[in-house]
């Protein structure tokens, strides 16, 4: 009966457990410093808030935008960042005075720049916050061209820096966007010192083409985050992307939407109505929101993925990071592609329709003078410019790719992404995705049809960053990281840290596959052909073509002991076996090759993976430290333990644990059931991946086991399965009192962890279909709100989501880095 219950338990357990998304895990993490990750840092104490980041065509010159400075940084090297130039750019003293006067932060007070982009091959632009009044200017490189010039200059037209209001915040912290296309600027940011005038316009145009910029008019924007702005050529068109209060969902307060707006190159105004106006912007809600769950309504950030050869541009896809308005997702964050061509089709049906008079927005159905949003208004009819300026907001939400989303995490922040395709050895395109976290890792994911895997995370910076960014250079295989800390360029992979092909194909990285020949883990753009690498599946077996027919057992078992590091101890003191990480999704557990038993009573499995326990004459002899990961298995360690010869008093070395440790013989008694089991429960491997961890229940036969076998076992020394067998009818008694008791122990704890895990499956699902929160959540959402909602106004920080929140949370985005602690000595303690 009690058995029956036993087994059912797990069962129920997995299935509530498998409802919610299992936690993605990076496989490997590599804290600052490790070796198997060095990174090249570029940092200067007279430089700082080296932020905005941009590329050089041929990516071997990043221009860097730092406070009252802009940089040219020689990144061809591999070893190093060489800084080429520096032009200093700080508001004068005056300028300053004023801004502190202002009742400004002195230190918010220099010269951030904003804004750099290349006007052509001679001339790049530059904007700064300069002590909260915007400025701009041209710059050009001395002698050689922008790229490879010793000396960056600053080329005033006429003798002051440009007024550069409408181009670049005003406070350092808000976020804003800009794009060149044709020598022509497009800005989307506040215009004004408070930051309450929004605006999407263009500058630096030339003749027939002018300046434009959006209508002031009631509905644009409401109080938008600007976020990314592309340039799509087939379609001559800037998108931007931008979070705003969607006005059209109001009956929840300040329900925040994401947006995807577009703009065409080509528009000049209209020439009555719409004067100097967009006469082609169009918006749109960005939907990042699995059926039936709150939204990921927040975004973060958006970048562009372009399609692979060969196929139409519209296939390009947008991937967008997004988070949550509401403090029960906080945390957490989702990725959602948006493919080009579904945001076209939003963009060519209906749109909504806002009245005037009571400010509300309705889908009423019309009759359509025009196609909002369609490029080559220039001569159209007052009554044409007057339909498109009405009808700017589409009916419909532009769904996610899939009508899912790509990735969700459970437990980072993340802020800022890169997508790259990538070629693995079977020549499918696999998409990887860079994704920076809050608390300073830069993670690196597969997209795979059975979602998406962490491969790696690198830690590349230390302190929570108020603004940071983010550059991947294909053509040099990095990530450049820019913050406060300086620059940091990450290579997007190292595959010689795998030193085994099971490593290198477990990785699943469809940067690296192992090189039969070379025996080695290689690149998959510098290797020919034939590589060992399975990104799919991760079929070690299969991939590594593993030529031995032998058992399992024997291929991946214990074949040689004899290699085993041999460790000396004298009885009853407590030894400590290490066992290496390889990887959190492996799970690490302790065997005995003779066959005898690791229990729960006597040997402890640390969270590191380590083995702890009192030698005793029946613990001699061989241990080995096995992984399983992705059904496959191998040996990490091994050990032979055996008695010190002549050491008659050595001294212990300092061990508080040896006291509680020297113990546990005493733990052979049945009374030590319920310890045990509540003792094997609440200890998740920190370094496995949660949700594949063993159910508690998992270590309860053997602790059975050697509760009951122990006295024997420690007697004869003999195998303990078959004395417990043998010996078991004259426990009977105990055995039914003991199972009762455990039924309840474990119906117990069961209870509580389905309680929990329930708690959090509800907490991502909500009543509510399709578009916006309903009515029933109304409640909830009021009784939650968001602390950055709240916050958007009251405090200038708080405005810019991804951003501000390092700054607010600073402290409790430290995560503790866990990792690869390669192979350290067993302690014997
Ligand atoms: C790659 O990892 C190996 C092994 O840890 C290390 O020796 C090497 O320096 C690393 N190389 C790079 C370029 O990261
Ligand atoms: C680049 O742009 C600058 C500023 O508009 C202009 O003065 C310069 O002549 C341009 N150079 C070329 C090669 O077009
Ligand atoms: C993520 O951000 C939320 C609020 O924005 C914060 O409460 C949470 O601690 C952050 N989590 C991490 C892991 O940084
Ligand atoms: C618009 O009208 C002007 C003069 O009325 C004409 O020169 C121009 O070519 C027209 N543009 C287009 C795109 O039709
Ligand atoms: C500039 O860097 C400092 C740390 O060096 C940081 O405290 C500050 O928030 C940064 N400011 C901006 C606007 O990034
Ligand atoms: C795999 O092993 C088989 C038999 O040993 C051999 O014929 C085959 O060429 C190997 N394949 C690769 C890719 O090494
Ligand atoms: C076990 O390893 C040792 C040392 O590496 C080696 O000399 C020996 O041949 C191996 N034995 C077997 C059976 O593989």
């Amino acid at each position: 009966m009690a058995q029956q219950v036993i087994a059912l338990l797990p069962m129920v357990f997995l299935a509530m457990l498998s409802q919610c998304s299992p936690q993605l895990t990076p496989r490997i993490s590599f804290p600052k410093g490790s070796p198997g990750r060095p990174l090249v840092h570029f940092y200067r104490p007279d430089i700082c808030n080296t932020t905005t980041l941009l590329l050089s065509e041929d990516e071997d010159t990043l221009f860097v935008g730092a406070r009252n400075a802009v940089l040219s940084l020689d990144v061809s090297q591999r070893e190093a960042i060489v800084i080429r130039s520096k032009l200093d750019w700080s508001p004068s003293e005056k300028d300053l005075e004023q801004c502190s006067m202002k009742g400004k932060d002195m230190v918010d007070c220099p010269n951030f720049i904003r804004v750099l982009q290349f006007l052509n091959t001679t001339h790049m632009y530059a904007c700064g916050t300069y002590a909260f009044s915007p400025r701009c200017s041209y710059l050009w490189g001395f002698d050689y061209g922008l790229q490879h010039t010793e000396e960056l200059l600053m080329a005033s037209h006429g003798s002051k820096p440009e007024e550069g209001r409408g181009r670049c915040p005003y406070d350092p912290y808000q976020r804003n966007t800009a794009i060149t296309v044709d020598g022509e600027l497009y800005t989307a940011t506040v215009a004004d010192y408070r930051g309450n005038r929004p605006v999407i316009s263009r500058h630096l145009s030339e003749g027939s083409h002018v300046d434009l910029k959006l209508d002031d008019t009631l509905g644009w924007l409401e109080d938008p985050t600007f976020i990314s702005s592309c340039f799509v050529p087939s379609e001559e068109k800037i998108y931007f992307f931008f979070s705003e209060v969607g006005r059209e969902y109001d009956f929840i307060d300040k329900f925040v939407v994401s947006r995807v707006a577009q703009i065409c190159t080509s528009d000049v105004g209209g020439q009555r109505t719409l004067q100097r106006r967009w006469t082609t912007f169009a918006k749109a809600h960005l939907l990042c929101q699995a059926s039936s769950e709150l939204p990921y309504n927040v975004v973060q950030d958006v970048i562009a993925l372009p399609p692979p050869e060969g196929a139409p541009a519209d296939d390009t896809l947008f991937y967008g990071i997004f988070t949550s308005q509401w403090s029960v997702n906080s945390g957490q964050s989702a990725v959602c592609a948006f493919r080009l061509r579904d945001i076209k089709e939003t963009f060519s049906r209906n749109y909504k329709i806002l009245n005037r008079d009571t400010l509300r927005w309705s889908t009423r159905v019309q009759e359509k003078i025009a196609n909002p949003g369609e490029c080559g208004l220039h001569n159209a009819s007052d009554n044409t410019l007057r339909f498109v300026k009405e009808n700017f907001l589409a009916d419909d939400s532009v769904q996610p790719v899939g009508r899912s989303l790509t990735m969700v995490s459970q437990d980072q922040n993340y802020s800022h992404l890169a997508a790259q395709r990538v070629r693995a050895a079977n020549h499918k395109d696999y998409t990887i995705l860079f994704l920076l976290t809050e608390s300073g890792y830069l993670h690196k994911a597969v997209l795979l049809e059975k979602g998406a895997h962490i491969i790696e995370e690198v830690q590349v910076f230390q302190q929570p960053q108020a603004v940071k960014n983010m550059q991947l250079s294909v053509s040099k295989g990095v990530v450049f990281v820019g913050t406060s800390e300086g620059v940091v360029r990450v290579p997007v992979a190292n595959c010689s840290f795998y030193p085994s092909c099971a490593q290198c194909v477990l990785a699943r990285d469809p940067f690296c596959g192992w090189e039969h020949a070379a025996q080695a883990c290689v690149q998959t753009s510098l290797a020919r052909t034939g590589l060992g690498q399975d990104v799919d599946g991760g079929d070690v077996e299969e991939a590594c073509n593993a030529t031995t027919p032998l058992s399992p057992r024997a291929r991946f078992g214990p074949t040689n002991l004899t290699t085993g590091q041999t460790v000396s101890v004298t009885l009853n003191k407590v030894v400590r076996l290490r066992c290496p990480v390889t990887s959190r999704h492996a799970r690490r557990h302790w065997e005995r090759p003779d066959g005898r038993l690791i229990s729960p009573d006597l040997y402890l499995q640390l969270e590191d993976g380590s083995l702890r326990f009192v030698v005793t004459l029946p613990s001699l002899g061989p241990y080995l430290c096995l992984s399983t990961e992705n059904g496959y298995r191998q040996t990490l360690a091994a050990y032979h333990i055996e008695q010190k010869t002549a050491a008659p008093f050595l001294t212990p070395a300092t061990s508080a644990t040896s006291a509680s440790a020297t113990t546990l013989p005493a733990a052979t008694s049945v009374g030590a059931w319920p310890k045990t089991s509540a003792e094997a429960e609440p200890r998740p491997d920190a370094t496995s991946v949660s949700g594949t961890v063993s159910p508690p229940l998992t270590t309860e036969p053997g602790a059975m086991n050697s509760a009951a076998v122990w006295p024997r076992d420690s007697a004869s020394r003999g195998g303990g399965e078959r004395l417990l067998l043998a010996h078991s009818p004259s426990y009977l008694k105990e055995l039914v009192v003991v199972s009762v008791l455990l039924a309840l122990c474990v119906s117990a704890l069961l209870t509580a962890a389905l309680y929990g895990v329930r708690q959090r499956c509800r907490k991502r699902t909500a009543p509510q279909a399709g578009g916006p929160p309903g009515l029933g959540e109304r409640e909830a959402l009021r009784g939650e709100p968001s602390p950055r909602f709240n916050g958007k106004r009251s405090n200038g920080h708080a405005v810019l989501n991804g951003q501000a929140n390092g700054q607010a949370n600073g402290q409790a985005c430290n995560t503790t880095p866990k990792g690869s602690n390669g192979h350290l000595p067993n302690t014997p303690i």
